[in-house]
């Protein structure tokens, strides 16, 4: 009786230890770096703004008569999208094209222009 018992722990504390092995080097722990960063040109507002880069350029340093884009902040470019769009600021071109827009596709397509630049708060 004595002896099965023995043999019972036995099996229970090499079992137990066993599984404790295992699982440690499941969990254990993977040390990454510290996280950096990094802003990222979101897709979709890069997707939207390619419909600009006719008239303002890819980079909004728009040729000829059409005012550029670059340098503007995304603050800037969101509430004139807005303007054109609802007539309170008049425009041959721009008040038909940014009608074309939700509110959310405007704030991506400025935060698009503005982070390219760099300059977005
Ligand atoms: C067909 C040509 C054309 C396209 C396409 C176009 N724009 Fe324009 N944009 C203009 C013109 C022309 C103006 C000057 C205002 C006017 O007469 O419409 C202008 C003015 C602007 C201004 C005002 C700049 C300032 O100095 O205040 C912003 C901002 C702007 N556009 C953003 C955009 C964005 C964002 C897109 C794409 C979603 C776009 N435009 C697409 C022609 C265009």
């Amino acid at each position: 009786m004595a002896l099965k018992y023995q043999i019972f722990l036995v099996a229970g504390i090499v079992s137990s230890v066993a599984l404790h092995a295992s699982v440690g080097a499941v969990a254990a722990p993977k040390r990454s770096p510290r996280p950096v960063k990094v802003v990222e040109p979101d897709p979709r507002g890069q997707n939207l703004a390619l419909s600009c880069a006719g008239c303002h350029n890819t980079d909004g340093k728009s040729v000829g008569i059409i005012p550029a884009i670059y340098g503007k902040t995304a603050e800037y470019i969101e509430s004139a999208m807005k303007d054109f769009r609802s007539g309170n600021r008049p425009s041959t071109v721009m008040g038909r094209h940014a009608k074309g827009y939700s509110d959310e596709e405007i704030h991506l397509i400025a935060r698009y222009f503005g982070e390219l630049q760099g300059n977005n708060k």
